[in-house]
Formats: structure tokens, C-alpha cells, sequence
């Protein structure tokens, strides 16, 4: 159905914008997206339209690919290529069909009834301390209003039984994260007197919430747990907005307010991660709107080390990142209160780039009177530019910081490049690829099951051939044996089946298995292709004759009825003849 689709999606394209590729021969080599590497081990090709890595074993076609860099299912995998290419998905792919989708629906519908239930009880009488002081935090109706922000009611259970009302039952409401249920088995709301704040995924649904104290208790916030519509590591606070903005920048904060009272101050290019480091999801959810990010964290320690983890982050997955100092250790929100909007944009344009940034943390943490300083400075500052793809951003770099702290440029280069193979054997301006480790060269009958479908995938027509041989016998993986009939299938509709596209019905440690397969099949002729075939359905008849045989030892041995040691005895000799003839 999809496998039109797809194949008119070049997955080197796709990849590249994940990892720079350098062409090879028949074959696109880079650095692995899936785990850090400073010397290249992750194979596209473009014939096969798969990829495989001999570093970390992960492999696939294009739709395993965007399923795990992107962490989508299937369907929204399609999407999202779709999205990529502009090309037009079939029909069916738009929705998705199963009874997750109800679910999740169901979820976001409960989350934007009960979102409208706190915004009441904030303007009812009894959300008036909760006013006041959001009153007092400078925050103005229409930005209350935009953000949806609410009230839960000090009570026990005034959501739950509002939502009964509405006709949610009690386990949706324990799904969707509003109600807890007692020791005594009842339900109650989650959120008790907190200022809440529903947070929007970027279409703008309500997926969560955050609710937070009208004072100084602990915990401060409380947050919505992961439900079906949210995965905290997926989302990032307010992009519904920022991704609307006409700024060709986007700037991360980490709490609600600070986002918020950005906001207000007519910011609009604002986000906030709320807390936690940035995940890889989140970057790649930036990058969709643009590439060019600024951190602005707190001040305080917490706050600066999640920044330098952060920026590591988003610079893996091609950000430009930034970094926003704020003066006085005050955070984002204290500081365009006190100091007003033109005094954040000033700060927004004299953000530091990474390496400088870095730098600056690191002369302060280092000592630099001491020698020993000095020394963990230069290896922190290597370790640096290490990160960097660019060699003459690195010799730039290099050059700026041996003037400015009297160190040679020497000393710094080679500390940079002190474990890169692919610097030591000077510039012949080819890339060096570490030889593959060595593979498991598996004769276990999953190994054959994948070789022989990868064959049947390379030339279909040897379909009808191989069916009246074997057939469905052959499988003893039942998701291989389901990969069998669908590929009969296709081909009785005279649908061309890909080797690429065995790949999205499995798992990703299956389809792992078989890019790795696929990786080391190197087939030009269609003989040849026979020729594999029968070997693989004679190995697989070995495998299997060999278990027999093993198994009617075994049983032999156990047995002391003598009517069924003869029947045993019997078919241990034919199988004996049969090994024998089948490693001839
Ligand atoms: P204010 O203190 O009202 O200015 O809130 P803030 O949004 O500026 O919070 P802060 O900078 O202290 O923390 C940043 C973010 O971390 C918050 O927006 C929350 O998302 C998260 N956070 C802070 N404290 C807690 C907590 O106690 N529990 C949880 N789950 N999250 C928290
Ligand atoms: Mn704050």
C-alpha cells in the first residue's frame, strides 16, 4: 500500500539531514546518528535504499529511520516524509486507524474540558487568591486568557466528579492524568489549589498540564504524568506560539513564567523545556522550525549546567545554538520585568555562540594561576572543539583562545585531535573508515529465514518457485512467516516487494537483524540469487533435520516403553541417512 510511496523517497537525501554522507563507491558513509563516534561506521546505500551501522547495529529502510530518529509510529512516520518531500501519501495514511488514536483523541479532549473547567474557577469567587497573584506577578488578562491558564479548586473532587458529568469514566480519568485513586478506592483530583497551566502540543491541543503553589510550598509544581497524549520529552512549552513567530530564531527558557512573561513583553519567538534537559526529540522538534536557537537559563548553577548539556544537544542534531548570559544571576522573567523588552533583545543579540560560551564557563571554573589549571582549561577546551565538524572553524577557534590565554596553537590542535583516526593519517582529503567489526557470521535458522526472504526480495520472481518448494513450513519466526505471506500477496497482485520494505514490519532490533543481513548481500545476477536460494532452503533443511535428530536422541534415552524406543529408533536412522545425504 505504502511502498509506492516510499520508494519514490531517496533515503540518502533524507539522511543527509541528519548526518553528512560521503559517497564510496555504491555506498554513502558518515558519522552514525544513532551513537557518538568520531570515525565513520554508518553505511546508506542508495540501491538498496537502507542503512546499517557496524558501530551500534542499529539499521533499516527510511521509515525504521524516521520512526526512530524521530520517535513516531508508522503512520506518522508517513507524515512526516510526506511533509519532507511533498509528496502526496496515499489516501489511508492520513488517519491514523487504530484504537490508540481514540484513545489519544479521547485524552486531549478530557485535558481541554477540564483546561476550560480550572479557567472558570479562576474567575469564579474562589479563584481569587490565584488571581491576585498572578496579579502580582505582573501577569495581564489577555496573556491569562492566551495561555489558558486556570485554577484548581481546594477541594477533593470537583474535576473528577465535572468530568463524570461530562460522561468520562473513571479509568479514562486515571489515564489522561487528572484523577489519583485513593487507598480507600476512590478518585480524586490530581491538582489541588495550584495555578495551572494547560501546556499546548505545537497544533495547539491541550496535552498536559503543570500546576503550580500560590506560595512558597514544595513541591512547587506539580506536572500532568506521562498519558497517552504526552511524552514530556517530546514537547516543548509555548512552540504552538513560537512557531508562528516571524523571528528566524527561537529561544529556550525553562520555566513556565519565564516563557510567559517573555511572551507578554512581546517576545514571541519564546519556548520553555520546562525543567528538564533537553532531549534529542526536542531538538529535532526545533529544527523543524528553525535551526538558529538561543538558551536562556537561569543563572545559577543548575541552570548554566543544564545549558552546556543543552547546547550539546541541539548542536548534534545541526542547531546553531547560542547562549544568553542574563546580568546579575536574575532569570529571564525577574530581568524583562525589571529591565524591559529592549534590554532582553540587546541580550538576544550579544548571545555567545557554543565554543565561546564554553570558554567563558571553563575560565572561570579553572584556576588558570595554576599549571594544573591551565592543563584541565586546554583539555576542557579541546574537548570542545572536538565537537566540531567544521577543521577551519576549529583552526579559528584554536587561534583566538592560543591568543587570548598564551597557549600555542600546537599544543591546543593536538589535544583536539589526540584520539581522531581520521586527522592522524594526514590530509589525503579522503575520509577513513574504521574496518567494520567483525560480524557474527550466524548460521541459527532466524539468520536464514532473513537471508532467504532479503533473497526473495531482491528477485520476486523466484516467489512461485520457492512456495511450491517450502512455502510457509519454512518459517519458524513468526514475523518472518508473516513478512512470507504478505510478500505472496504482493506478488500475486503483481506488486513489487523491496528488501528495503521487509524492513517496517518488524521491530527495530528485527530490522536491525536484517539491514545487517542486507549490508553484506552483494548480488549481481539473477542465478546467482537461485543459486543463494537453494542454498539457504538446504541450510534451513540442515538446521531443522539436526534439531530433529537431537531431539529424538534425547527421547530415546528417556523412553522405556519399548513400542515407542523401536518408532524412535526408526526415525533417528532415516534422520542419520538424511544428515548424512543434506552435508554431502
Ligand atoms: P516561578 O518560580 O513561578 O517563577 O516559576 P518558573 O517557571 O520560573 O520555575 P523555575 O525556574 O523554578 O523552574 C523551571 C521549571 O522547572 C518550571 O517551570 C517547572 O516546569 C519545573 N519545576 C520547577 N520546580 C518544580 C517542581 O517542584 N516539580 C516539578 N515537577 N517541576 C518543577
Ligand atoms: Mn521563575
Amino acid at each position: 500500500m505504502y511502498d509506492d510511496f516510499i520508494s519514490k523517497i531517496d533515503i540518502v537525501d533524507i539522511i543527509s539531514d541528519y548526518t553528512g554522507l560521503k559517497r564510496q563507491g555504491n555506498e554513502y558513509i558518515g558519522l552514525c546518528p544513532f551513537h557518538n563516534e568520531k570515525t565513520p561506521s554508518f553505511h546508506v546505500s542508495r540501491d538498496k535504499q537502507t542503512y546499517y551501522c557496524f558501530g551500534c547495529k542499529k539499521g533499516g529502510n527510511v521509515i525504521t529511520f524516521i520512526r526512530s530518529k524521530e520517535g513516531l509510529d508508522f503512520f506518522d512516520s508517513l507524515r512526516y516524509l510526506a511533509d519532507k518531500t511533498g509528496l502526496e501519501l496515499p489516501e489511508k495514511g492520513g488517519q491514523r486507524s487504530n484504537k490508540k488514536a481514540e484513545i489519544i483523541n479521547r485524552t486531549i479532549e478530557m485535558n481541554t474540558v477540564a483546561a476550560q473547567f480550572f479557567y472558570q474557577n479562576l474567575k469564579a469567587g474562589r479563584g481569587k487568591e490565584a488571581l491576585e497573584y498572578l496579579k502580582k506577578r505582573q501577569i495581564n488578562p489577555s496573556t491569562v486568557k492566551r495561555f489558558g491558564l486556570g485554577f484548581a479548586p481546594d477541594s477533593w473532587d470537583l474535576l473528577v466528579k465535572y468530568l463524570v458529568t461530562k460522561g468520562y469514566k473513571e479509568n479514562e480519568i486515571l489515564t489522561a492524568g487528572l484523577g489519583l485513586r485513593t487507598k480507600k478506592e476512590t478518585i480524586i483530583d490530581r491538582f489541588r489549589n495550584r495555578l495551572m497551566f494547560p501546556i499546548f502540543d505545537v497544533r495547539g491541543n491541550v496535552i498536559a498540564f503543570g500546576g503550580r503553589v500560590l506560595d512558597d510550598q514544595l513541591p512547587k509544581y506539580m506536572n500532568s504524568p506521562e498519558t497517552p497524549s504526552y511524552r514530556k520529552k517530546d514537547n516543548l512549552y509555548a512552540l504552538n506560539y513560537a512557531r508562528k513567530s516571524e523571528q528566524n530564531n527561537i529561544v529556550i527558557v525553562e520555566g513556565y513564567m519565564d516563557a510567559i512573561s517573555l511572551y507578554q513583553a512581546g517576545i514571541d519567538n519564546v519556548v520553555a523545556s520546562l525543567g528538564t534537559a533537553l532531549t534529542e526529540r526536542q531538538a529535532l522538534l526545533l529544527k523543524r522550525y528553525t535551526k538558529n536557537v538561543i538558551i536562556c537559563y537561569d543563572a545559577d548553577l543548575a541552570g548554566q549546567t543544564a545549558a552546556l548539556k543543552g547546547m550539546d544537544v541541539l548542536a548534534d542534531k545541526g542547531c546553531n545554538v547560542k547562549v544568553i548570559t542574563i546580568p546579575s544571576g536574575k532569570d529571564p522573567d525577574d530581568y524583562i520585568k525589571s529591565e524591559g523588552a529592549g534590554a532582553f533583545r540587546k541580550l538576544m543579540d550579544k548571545a555567545d555562540p557554543l565554543v565561546e560560551y564554553k570558554v567563558k564557563v571553563y575560565k572561570k571554573h579553572c584556576d588558570m594561576s595554576t599549571t594544573a589549571g591551565q592543563v584541565e582549561f586546554l583539555n576542557l577546551i579541546a574537548g570542545a572543539l572536538a565537537k566540531i565538524d567544521n577543521r577551519v572553524e576549529v583552526e579559528m577557534y584554536g587561534k583566538k583562545i592560543a591568543h587570548d590565554y598564551g597557549i600555542s596553537l600546537e599544543a591546543i590542535l593536538s589535544e583536539v585531535y589526540k584520539n581522531e583516526k581520521v586527522y592522524k593519517t594526514k590530509d589525503t582529503g579522503k575520509l577513513q573508515v574504521e574496518a567494520p567489526t567483525t560480524m557474527e557470521t550466524k548460521n541459527d535458522s532466524a539468520d536464514i529465514e532473513r537471508r532467504l526472504l532479503i533473497l526473495l526480495a531482491m528477485d520476486n520472481d523466484y516467489i512461485p518457485e520457492f512456495n511450491a518448494k517450502e512455502g510457509d513450513t519454512f518459517f519458524e519466526d513468526n514475523d518472518h512467516l508473516l513478512i512470507y505471506k504478505e510478500m505472496k500477496k504482493n506478488y500475486r497482485n503483481k506488486k513489487t516487494v523491496r528488501p528495503s520494505s521487509l524492513m517496517q514490519m518488524l521491530d527495530e532490533d528485527k530490522a536491525a537483524l536484517f539491514a545487517q543481513v542486507l549490508q553484506n548481500t552483494h548480488f549481481e545476477s539473477k542465478e546467482l540469487v537461485g543459486k543463494a536460494i537453494d542454498e539457504m532452503i538446504m541450510k534451513n533443511r540442515l538446521s531443522k533435520t539436526e534439531k530433529r535428530y537431537n531431539e529424538v536422541l534425547v527421547a530415546m534415552s528417556n523412553t522405556s516403553d519399548d513400542e515407542k524406543r523401536k518408532e524412535l529408533k526408526d526415525e533417528f536412522t532415516r534422520l542419520n541417512r538424511e544428515l548424512k545425504n543434506l552435508k554431502r
